[in-house]
């Protein structure tokens, strides 16, 4: 694992994401399962976990309050709520401290953005947080260059977290230009497109009805033959270069600009083990450059709905 120091910390340079543990939106998932797989990858060398109090309703946060005691000082934690009235943020923050029994959150992130509220009030209380060292730094997710700027009036926005991988790439147009210009830290998900750039999936895989991911925007007919093409071109670059896609996925985000940490989700003690050393074998560039064309190719085929998930809240 690759770290990079944030004040006193060292940020795992893949981040532990746990919204598949939180076990309601991934289809069948035990806790014994998450809790195996949280305490492997913090064992053999996650300190970023990225959590929200909407991964269960809190339960990905119990879980995580159950095994982090020992390791909470050099953990990098994150955790996110909806975007809502300020009091009701500072009651989400309390209670998520309470579900990880800890006394102070690393980041904290707004989930997503919101057309019902107002950014200003928002911003001051987790200013406020900040001061008072609740939280240690302020993150939006999913926000676009607008939002940003409307948030930015009232106060510094730390991190912004967003979708960014291999398969999903729009962020280049105008959120990550802006990040960098503003020196906003970024930090991805879905970095392996929700498993696809683990190239696991066959052509005519099925989800579990449970699973969200059944109505992603990768998984839907038009696009998903496109995808599983081009994941089989990278499979060929990745037989050549002898490093898996999984680890050629990331490190390809990681060598962006600003990005700090790629997040990858693990749903036991095997995904955590792998994900944790996604960054021992170091891809070339021309490995890294053969992918992007490969990419360049098939972002012509998928949509710019926005997000994945075709969520506009
Ligand atoms: N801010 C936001 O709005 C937002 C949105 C999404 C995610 N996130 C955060 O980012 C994290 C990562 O994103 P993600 O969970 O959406 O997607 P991801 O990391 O791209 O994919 C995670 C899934 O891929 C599969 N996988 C992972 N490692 C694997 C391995 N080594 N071998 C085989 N399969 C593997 C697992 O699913 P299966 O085994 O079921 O295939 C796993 O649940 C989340 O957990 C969450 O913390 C944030």
């Amino acid at each position: 694992m690759d770290y990079i120091r944030w004040g006193d910390k060292e940020v795992s340079r893949v981040g532990f994401g746990t919204w598949v543990i939180g076990g309601n939106d991934w289809g069948l998932q035990s806790d014994s399962d998450s809790i195996d797989a949280l305490r492997e990858g913090m064992k053999l060398g996650f300190t970023h976990i990225d959590t929200a109090q909407a991964y269960g309703h809190g339960h990905a946060e119990e879980l995580i309050g159950k095994v982090i005691s020992k390791h909470r000082e050099k953990l990098f934690i994150a955790s996110k709520t909806v975007c809502r009235p300020p009091h009701k943020i500072e009651q989400a923050v309390q209670l998520s401290l309470k579900r990880m029994k800890i006394d102070y959150i690393d980041l904290y992130y707004i989930h997503w953005p919101s057309s019902r509220i107002e950014y200003a009030p928002v911003m001051e209380i987790l200013q406020k947080l900040k001061r008072q060292g609740i939280i240690r730094a302020v993150g939006v997710c999913n926000f676009s260059v607008g939002q940003m700027i409307d948030c930015m009036r009232a106060g510094p926005i730390d991190v912004h977290q967003l979708c960014y991988s291999l398969l999903w790439r729009w962020p280049e147009r105008d959120v990550l230009p802006y990040c960098k210009e503003n020196r906003i830290i970024t930090i991805t998900y879905s970095t392996l497109a929700q498993g696809i750039l683990t190239g696991k999936f066959p052509y005519d895989f099925v989800f579990d009805k449970a699973d969200h991911r059944r109505s992603t925007v990768f998984f839907e007919p038009d696009v998903w033959p496109h995808v599983y093409h081009a994941v089989s071109e990278m499979q060929k670059v990745t037989q050549h270069e002898g490093v898996s896609l999984a680890s050629l996925a990331v490190q390809w985000v990681l060598q962006k600009e600003t990005v700090l940490s790629a997040l990858a989700g693990a749903r036991n003690p095997l995904q955590a083990r792998q994900n944790v050393s996604l960054l021992d074998s170091k891809a070339s560039d021309s490995a890294l450059k053969q992918l992007t064309e490969i990419s360049d190719d098939v972002m012509k085929h998928i949509p710019d709905s926005g997000n994945i998930f075709r969520y506009y809240p």
